[in-house]
């Protein structure tokens, strides 16, 4: 990753404290330069943790010390999808879809924990489950997220920054989680010819085809509205096209709005190409 060098003044007490914890792992400011990092991603992926263990700090599901290379290694072998994580780490919605961004954001690394993994016990917490089947046994975690499609939410914030959109100026983003561990972005692409303009949905939706992923189980839109903004006809009429799934419609300042794709566009598949 490319760097670039910062002077900063810290609390007498955060240095000390800083010294301390870096001792033995890093330099100190190799260890600040890891934490910023660290609240960083937290930021950019609500519901995912660091934690140390025996190889450096790793990527955690916060609340429940379980590794996210665990998760992805689980859902490497079964293919479970988002509802069925959940439902077998017996956690929240929140954060399977928290696993699903952030490995999907560096997989790279998750790969590499995930070979790690017999070495990467947690040791900040050595009693507490980090294997699917241990986890059974955990009490369901407390989380401090308060929507349960936050990643999701803040990975359509992060593809709305990335929109094309010099004749609107109204930018936005879209997330979209597939079945199984995918998750696709897409951005409003906007053309001299007013009317070739693709919205951010139909550009999510069309990116996951294009890798072969057609089933989804939640959408995520953001824009820089005062209230949540509304999918447009046409892409409404191409969600249908592919069943009916969740969606979040979000502003910057975090109002959401949550429906389906039969809530938004009812009775879309009634009648046709039913005719025998
Ligand atoms: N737009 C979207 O990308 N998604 C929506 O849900 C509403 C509208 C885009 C299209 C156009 O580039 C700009 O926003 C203004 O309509």
């Amino acid at each position: 990753m490319d760097s670039k060098p910062l002077s900063l003044r810290l609390p007498s007490e955060t240095r000390s404290w800083l010294q301390r914890f870096s001792r033995g792992r890093a330099t100190l400011s190799g260890m600040a330069a890891r934490l910023l990092e660290e609240a960083r991603r937290r930021t950019l992926f609500p519901g995912i943790s660091f934690a140390d263990t025996p190889k450096g700090r790793r990527a955690t599901i916060e609340g429940s010390n379980t590794l996210v290379a665990t998760v992805w290694q689980y859902q490497q072998t079964t293919h479970a999808d988002a509802i069925a994580l959940t439902d077998h780490f017996g956690w929240a919605l929140q954060q399977s879809i928290a696993a699903i961004t952030y490995a999907s954001a560096f997989p790279d690394e998750i790969a590499a924990d995930a070979a790690d993994l017999p070495s990467l016990a947690l040791s900040t917490h050595p009693s507490n489950p980090s294997s699917p089947t241990d986890s059974d046994s955990d009490p369901a975690p407390s989380i401090r997220i308060s929507h349960p499609f936050s990643s999701l939410i803040e990975a359509a914030k992060e593809a709305r920054l990335n929109a094309h959109a010099p004749y609107s100026r109204f930018k936005v983003g879209a997330a979209l989680l597939g079945k199984g561990w995918k998750l696709f972005k897409g951005c409003n692409v906007e053309n001299l010819s007013y009317g070739l303009t693709v919205c951010a949905e139909r550009n999510a939706i069309f990116q996951a085809l294009a890798s072969g992923v057609s089933q989804f189980e939640a959408i995520a839109i953001v824009a820089d509205t005062r209230h949540p903004i509304s999918p447009c006809g046409a892409c409404r009429q191409v969600m249908a096209e592919f069943g009916n799934f969740r969606i979040l419609s979000a502003t910057l300042s975090g109002e959401v709005f949550e429906s389906t794709v039969d809530a938004l566009l009812p009775r879309s598949r009634t009648g046709i190409l039913d005719l025998d």
